[in-house]
């Protein structure tokens, strides 16, 4: 079987607890692309950060067809307490399901843990793990931030939007890329191809 961690892997269609009540992820997908993303635990400073600036953000997401998903290692009631401490830190409210991974199980399952970082218990922390995943459920992108690093949120839609023109086109984005920005052309595209392409493009 592939590693989840592989790109192009399926990513698995997980029954799972959130304040919103229980979901399938694929269901919840339906066809739109997934952020699925991971924190240690409820109330931490980093994590509450991210939360608020992923819900700042989530209409430029509905934008892209993107859903949002988080998972964080604590109860859904512990969720619901800190959606509410989020929206006072932050502004913003978080309308999309946070998971939760109490047990850590989908934790396990997703490769999520920091081996060297453990908890108070001994316990390999949760990690800032972050996939995005296309409407086909495949795995287009992996991060893993550990629980001491904040991700960008800006950085995470620049992705997507290098990831859906990919989609479309057979290019590729260069360095520090920003929508809008010039594009390379797959090398499997022939010259003439190209100019086709381009030519197209302008008329
Ligand atoms: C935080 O979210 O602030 C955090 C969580 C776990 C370890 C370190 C920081």
């Amino acid at each position: 079987m592939p590693s989840i961690n592989n790109l192009g892997a399926e990513f698995p269609n997980l029954s799972v607890e959130t304040q919103l009540g229980p979901l399938r992820v694929w269901d919840y997908q339906g066809d739109a692309w997934l952020v699925f993303f991971s924190h240690p635990n409820d109330y931490t400073p980093v994590c509450t950060t991210e939360l608020g600036e992923a819900a700042r953000h989530e209409s430029n997401f509905m934008q892209r067809g993107v859903k949002l998903m988080a998972l964080s290692c604590d109860s859904v009631d512990d969720h619901i307490g800190w959606i509410a401490d989020i929206a006072a830190a932050s502004g913003s409210t978080v309308n999309f399901p946070i998971i939760s991974d109490a047990n850590r199980e989908i934790a396990v399952l997703l490769g999520m843990l920091d081996d060297d970082e453990k908890d108070s218990a001994g316990i390999p922390a949760t990690v800032r793990k972050l996939f995005i995943v296309g409407p086909d459920r495949k795995i287009k992108l992996v991060i893993t931030y550990p629980t001491a690093v904040g991700r960008s949120f800006p950085e995470i839609l620049r992705v997507i939007d290098a990831l859906q023109l990919a989609a479309k086109f057979p290019i590729a984005t260069p360095v520090n890329w920003e929508r809008g920005g010039d594009v390379m052309i797959q090398p499997t595209v022939s010259d003439a191809d190209a100019k086709v392409r381009h030519r197209s493009r302008d008329s």
